[in-house]
């Protein structure tokens, strides 16, 4: 049986959170074992809006793939690499670029968005306008039939769907597959403060790399119910990024219930359930902090698993681009 595979990658612009961990990390290590798993570290991608800080992007390389293997991602049952080392991504994207408008991509709403929050308007850097395109090929360079992703990217699968659909009709055959978003249990971490995503930029991330001592500052400076100033007050739950996290994390369901009661129903402080998640919240991270500080210690091997990934992944896409030229008539010395 040959197992379905998945890409999925990180723009390696910071070190990991929380956030990445529900959405996307804890969903990886799940599959790993069931699925033929890709896992890209997205330099080149990370460029198109970071091509004046290149030092950053390469520093962050490095973090990430460590984060990875610290909340428990093996090498060898994943593909791990890094994008820029697979330079048939580069030219997929190029033979990709002529199927697709200039205003496909202005629609783009998750472009859009990020466009707006980085303040771009006309300065938008071309490569970054273009990164969907860039996301198709590290999809399909792969033969990727799922894409673990959170409901944000969901117009980057269709745009690659539309590049697949487009390139097999013009070209014929069969070389590029099709793939689908798999967003169940993909949960959504608001941030420390409330905001509806956790984001590095927007400053309210716990790290996965944070210290016990950072961890507890930033639970204990969690914004709450702003509205729940005394402690007999009664306290709303919805929008309470506490209890966000205390779902997301407390295995005690029935625990977090009665909080969520005492709470509703005033006469519990902020204070209390906080501690209750900071507790939690060590636990979870005690294990991969103690692995990840391990690891650190020889990045020399973390660079040596990703070199090894990458040779892997370039074999793999090697032969869909074969396929790709072949199909665009591309094929000059046929032997
Ligand atoms: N856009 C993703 C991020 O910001 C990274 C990424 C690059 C990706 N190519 C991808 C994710 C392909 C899924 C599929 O982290």
């Amino acid at each position: 049986m040959t197992k379905t595979i998945i890409l999925t990658g990180d723009r390696p612009t910071g070190r990991l959170h929380l956030g990445h961990y529900v959405g996307s990390l804890a969903k990886r290590v799940e599959l790993q074992h069931s699925h033929d798993q890709y896992i890209m570290i997205a330099d080149m991608q990370a460029l198109t809006d970071n091509a004046e800080n290149p030092e950053k992007v390469r520093t962050n390389v490095l973090e990430v793939a460590l984060d990875y293997l610290a909340v428990g991602l093996e090498p060898q049952a994943n593909t791990i690499f890094i994008q820029s080392l697979v330079p048939e991504l580069a030219e997929l994207t190029m033979y990709y670029l002529n199927l697709v408008t200039v205003a496909q991509l202005q629609r783009n709403p998750t472009v859009k968005t990020e466009m707006q929050q980085k303040e771009m308007a006309a300065n938008v850097p071309a490569g970054f306008l273009c990164y969907p395109v860039s996301q198709a090929a590290d999809i399909t360079a792969f033969r990727a039939t799922v894409v673990p992703v959170g409901e944000d990217q969901l117009p980057m699968i269709e745009q690659t769907n539309d590049i697949v659909r487009k390139f097999n009709n013009l070209y014929g055959g069969s070389a590029l597959v099709e793939c689908q978003a798999l967003t169940s249990g993909v949960v959504r971490l608001p941030g420390t403060d409330g905001k509806a995503k956790m984001g590095k930029s927007l400053n309210n991330c716990i790290y996965l790399s944070d210290t016990a001592e950072e961890v507890q500052k930033k639970v204990m400076a969690m914004y709450t119910d702003p509205e729940h100033l005394r402690v007999e007050d009664p306290g709303k739950v919805e929008g309470n990024p506490v209890f966000a996290y205390l779902d997301a994390f407390d295995d005690d369901k029935a625990g977090v219930a009665e909080l969520k009661a005492h709470y509703t129903k005033g006469g519990l402080g902020d204070v209390v359930v906080k501690k209750r998640l900071n507790e939690v919240l060590q636990a979870v991270l005690e294990p991969i902090r103690t692995k990840r500080d391990e690891l650190a210690k020889d990045p020399q091997a973390i660079m040596e698993m990703l070199r090894q990934g990458s040779e892997k992944a370039e074999k793999v896409a090697a032969q869909t681009l074969l396929e790709v030229r072949k199909a665009m008539r591309l094929d000059y010395f046929k032997d």
